[in-house]
């Protein structure tokens, strides 16, 4: 049976570390010798976008090529959807063309029905409710820095986005303390969140939502933020930066927690609104190597679900 990844939650922790292990693979061979693989020669993956990437799209482009398959970008604008074709119609002939779809969309609804319709695994790369792929390319990085996951403490300090759905998800998965701190009104969905304190319960992991950014970054070994007008809330944009301006992560903040804490974002930053320069381009920062990470942790995403 076909696949899917449209949540953290379809995977389980020994899926997640297989992934990483994978990727570690990967990334090695890549930084040794560029050289393309032939694992998924012959096999194309659509990227159906309703939203814009810089990251998303190239990094699963790449990780196409590198792995010996084809890529094509789909823009939802472009396709007869952007006409009123369904998405069940357009899941249908997809299916028969291509082996494996990652679409940005904005409603999680979109994602649900585009998968049950396809005969191919549909792979979630950004929706209203989560970010999987970043979270588990963000737990790789963790583990890649820090040696470990389990036992981590990462503040969330921001808006209880896609992102911050996922990373929670992600975090509790792997056994880490979780400290999401955001405005009031603002935390992450709260299916998500029951499930995700469950999780954490049988893990070992702890979960706490929080709205103090200075409690919540004590004793952090990570601290995470994202946008605070993610995609498609732009006509939020003025009451989103009143309202989280107290939740800027900057070097007070970061003085906060541990010594060698490190500081992630998913990118793309609005830089000195959610993060101030000194922070994102200072020492603790390693948003770059999380972005190239993404490559690796798709590269065997793709080669997990892709039969
Ligand atoms: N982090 C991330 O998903 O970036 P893009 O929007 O550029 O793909
Ligand atoms: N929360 C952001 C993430 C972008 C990668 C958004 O949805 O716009």
């Amino acid at each position: 049976m076909k696949k899917d990844l449209l949540s953290v939650l379809d995977l389980n922790p020994e899926e997640l570390k297989k992934i990483f292990e994978l990727a570690k693979v990967l990334k090695d061979e890549t930084k040794l010798k560029k050289k393309v693989r032939e694992d998924l020669k012959g096999k194309t993956l659509a990227l159906l976008f309703e939203k814009p990437s810089t990251r998303t799209r190239v990094s699963f482009e790449v990780a196409m090529y590198l792995l010996g398959g084809n890529s094509l970008y789909l823009s939802a604008n472009e396709l007869q959807l952007s006409r009123g074709e369904t998405i069940g119609d357009t899941a249908k002939v997809l299916s028969r063309y291509v082996d494996a779809i990652a679409a940005r969309v904005f409603s999680h609804d979109s994602l649900v029905e585009l998968a049950k319709n396809s005969s191919i695994p549909v792979i979630n790369a950004l929706s209203n409710l989560e970010h999987p792929c970043q979270a588990i390319s963000d737990m790789f990085t963790i583990q890649e820095i820090k040696g470990k996951t389990t036992g981590l403490k990462i503040a969330y300090v921001g808006d209880g986005n896609n992102v911050a759905n996922s990373l929670m998800l992600a975090g509790s998965m792997l056994g880490m303390e979780v400290a999401l701190c955001t405005p009031v009104g603002y935390e992450p969905n709260k299916e998500l969140l029951k499930k995700a304190l469950e999780i954490a319960d049988n893990q070992g992991g702890k979960l706490l939502i929080l709205h103090d950014p200075l409690e919540a970054v004590r004793e952090a070994d990570v601290i995470y933020t994202d946008v605070w007008v993610s995609m498609g809330f732009e006509r939020e944009r003025e009451e989103r930066r009143r309202i989280f301006s107290n939740y800027q992560v900057n070097s007070y903040l970061l003085g906060k927690a541990k010594e060698d804490a490190i500081f992630m974002h998913c990118l793309p930053a609005h830089r000195n609104e959610e993060v101030t320069d000194d922070v994102i381009d200072g020492p603790h920062s390693v948003v770059f190597q999380q972005s190239e990470n993404k490559l690796y942790v798709q590269e065997a995403i793709l080669k997990l679900l892709i039969p």
